[in-house]
This record gives C-alpha cells, structure tokens and sequence, in this order.
C-alpha cells in the first residue's frame, strides 16, 4: 500500500533537508513512494520554466508532495510559485501548527493549530493606485471579499481537524465589530459549522486585535484557531515565534485537489551547501503529511524521535544554538526512532 508522492527538492538549502527528510522517512518505514521533480530556480536550470507542466501533472496525479523551499526569481516577472500552485489546486486551507520543542524558551508547552483561509480576504490582489492631483493627495485602495461557501468550508476543515486529531476547542478569529460583512459571514458560518460539533468540539470567538495580545499574555488557553486569510498570514508568525522562529515551522496548504507540505522558511542561501540547515520544520511538515494520509502512529513516532533528539539529547543545529550539522542531526534522529 504504497503512496505516490511528489518531492520537489527545491533550491538553496532545499536538497539538503529534502534528503535529511526522505533519510528519516525511509527508516520510519512512511508509505511514500516519491516522484522527484523541479520547481523554482532548479526548474529554470532545468527546463527553462519556475514550475514545469511536469510538475505540475506529479502534482495533479499524486494529490501529494513534500516541497523544499523556492528561490522566488528577482525581476523576468515570474509570479510567487507558491501562490500559482495555491491557485491552481484550490489550496484552500493553510495548516500552521506551533508547539514548543526546545525547552528554555519564553513560553513552555505550547501547542496550537492556526488554520488560515489561503484564496480570499485581502489576497485576490484587487488593488488600485489612483494619482489625483500632486502625489500627496494619491490614494490607494484594496477590495477584499469573502463568501459564504468559502468560510463555511474553512471552518468545516478546521473542526474537522480538531475532531481527527484529538483537539478539544475551535476559537473562530475575526473582526465582525468593524468589518461587519467581510469577516461577520465569516463568524456567522463559523458559528453554524459549531453547532454541528456541539458537545464534542468547544467554540468560541476572537476579534484579531484581542487574540493577538491573549496570544503572547495566555497563549495556552488555545487550541485551533480558524481565521480569514490577511489576519491567519499575521497570527500564523506570531504563533512560530512563540516557540523558536521559522526555523522550527511547518506549513501545509491544503484543498480537495492536492495536498502540499513544506517548511515556512526560505531558500536560505547565506548557508546554502554548507550541510549546516536545520531539517527539523520541514521533518515536521512531513509528520502532518504523514497524518494527511492517516498514518497518525507514524506522526507521533516522529514527534517523539524529534522531542528526544532535541529537547533531551539536545541534538541542534546552529540556528538553535546547537553543534549538530544537517548529517550529524539525521542520524540522532534516526537513532531516535522508537
Ligand atoms: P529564509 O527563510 O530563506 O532565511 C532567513 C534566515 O534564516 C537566513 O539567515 C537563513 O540562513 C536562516 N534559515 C532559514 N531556514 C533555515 C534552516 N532550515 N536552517 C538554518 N537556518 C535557516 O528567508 P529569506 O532569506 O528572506 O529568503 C531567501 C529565499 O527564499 C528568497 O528567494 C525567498 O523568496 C525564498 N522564500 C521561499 C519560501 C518558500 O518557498 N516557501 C518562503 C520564504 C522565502
Ligand atoms: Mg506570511
């Protein structure tokens, strides 16, 4: 019962913890059998093209794929691969988890799931810069829409990931005291989708601003947080930096077409070939991949591989404060494997 899946190894630091990733996975025993392909500066090289159609039809075959991280291409006006890809698979969800691994940071034992709306809100780039008389007087303006279906599906996901993974609470973040119709549908669909979990699922409501500071007072008092697409890109930072930065960051974007797993982080290339990247968020965007597909035993064998390796044995690379190189930090986490 092997599953087809995509790897896009990806530029700068990319094949390096792509390879660190695939390593801990093959010794996992995870199901997945890997079609490689190009994207961003290596497709360029490669095929001419940021995103090859070949890519692409993996993509579209596999529903699947573990993603490295892309240099976007300065100037030659290429689109954001990751917004055409969002786009073109209706990508509809973007998955945040936080959790605190390293021990001594400010905030210990963290553990909350942002769940971002990724296609509507203030993203439809529906901009407009209007020069009226002498430049001061220039405005600019943004139209931002949301629709029922779209924040009544987004919520619909968000419970029923807190249902498949054993969470307990959904806090439905908005700003429906001022922008009353964008982010109120938004509330009013959230609301309805609760009712369906009533007595199983807890609900309650934020606005942003307040969420934002109950986050860095009382961070614990969350568990998954659903929220429109302008305000999930902001919280969604905020959460990573309450347990250690990007560095230990996984992101999934999600929708019925596809599924694609990958590190928040760049391309990195100030270490690039240097075999000192920290492979551990995109190690962690695997376990979400892993528990995509169900196999949530295998997720939790690599959360515990992870927590061992870099809370108690204290494996880390520089980023962390560590000594560990990417190679060095592969193989304690191999040996880690229960
Ligand atoms: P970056 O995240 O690549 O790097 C920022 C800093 O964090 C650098 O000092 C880097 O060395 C360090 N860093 C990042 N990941 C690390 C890791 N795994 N281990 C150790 N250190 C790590 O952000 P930057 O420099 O702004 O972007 C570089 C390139 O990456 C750009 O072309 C950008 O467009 C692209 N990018 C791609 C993303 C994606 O494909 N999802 C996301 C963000 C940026
Ligand atoms: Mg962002």
């Amino acid at each position: 019962q092997r599953i087809a899946a995509t790897l896009i190894p990806g530029d700068g630091i990319g094949p390096e913890i792509t390879a660190s990733v695939v390593a801990v996975l093959d010794a996992l025993g995870a199901p997945f059998a890997w079609e490689e392909h190009v994207a961003g500066m290596a497709g360029i090289a490669a095929k001419g093209d940021p995103l090859p159609g070949a890519t692409l039809d993996s993509i579209a075959r596999t529903k699947l794929a573990l993603k490295g991280p892309l240099t976007t291409p300065v100037g030659g006006g290429f689109k954001s691969i990751n917004v055409t890809l969002r786009q073109k698979f209706s990508l509809y969800a973007n998955l945040r988890p936080a959790r605190t691994i390293l021990p001594g940071g400010r905030f210990e034992d963290i553990d909350i799931v942002l769940v971002r709306e990724n296609l509507e809100g203030f993203y439809a780039a529906m901009e407009h810069y209007m020069p009226i008389g002498d430049d001061p007087k220039a405005i600019a303006m943004s139209a931002g829409f949301n629709s029922r279906a779209e924040c009544r599906r987004i919520c619909e996901y968000a419970f029923e990931y807190a249902r498949k993974n054993g969470r307990k609470k959904v806090t439905l973040v908005h700003k429906a005291n001022i922008l009353k119709a964008l982010t109120g549908i938004f509330l009013e669909e959230g609301r309805e989708v609760a009712r369906k979990y009533a007595g199983e699922i807890e609900c309650n409501d934020r606005i942003v601003d307040a969420c934002a500071m109950q986050l860095v007072l009382d961070p614990w008092q969350y568990d998954v947080i659903v929220t429109t697409n302008l305000f999930g890109d902001i919280l969604s930072d905020l959460i990573a930096g309450l347990v250690g930065g990007l560095g230990m960051a996984p992101g999934a974007n999600i929708g019925p077409e596809a599924a694609i797993f990958e590190a928040v982080h760049g391309s990195a290339p100030d270490i690039a070939g240097k075999g000192i990247a920290n492979p551990l968020a995109l190690m962690m965007a695997a376990g979400l991949m892993l528990r995509h597909v169900g196999r949530h035993d295998l997720a939790d064998r690599l959360t515990a591989a992870i927590d061992k390796t870099v809370r108690v044995d204290a494996v880390r690379t520089g980023d962390l404060g560590g000594r560990a190189n990417t190679e060095g930090l592969t193989k304690a986490l191999i040996g880690n494997l229960a």
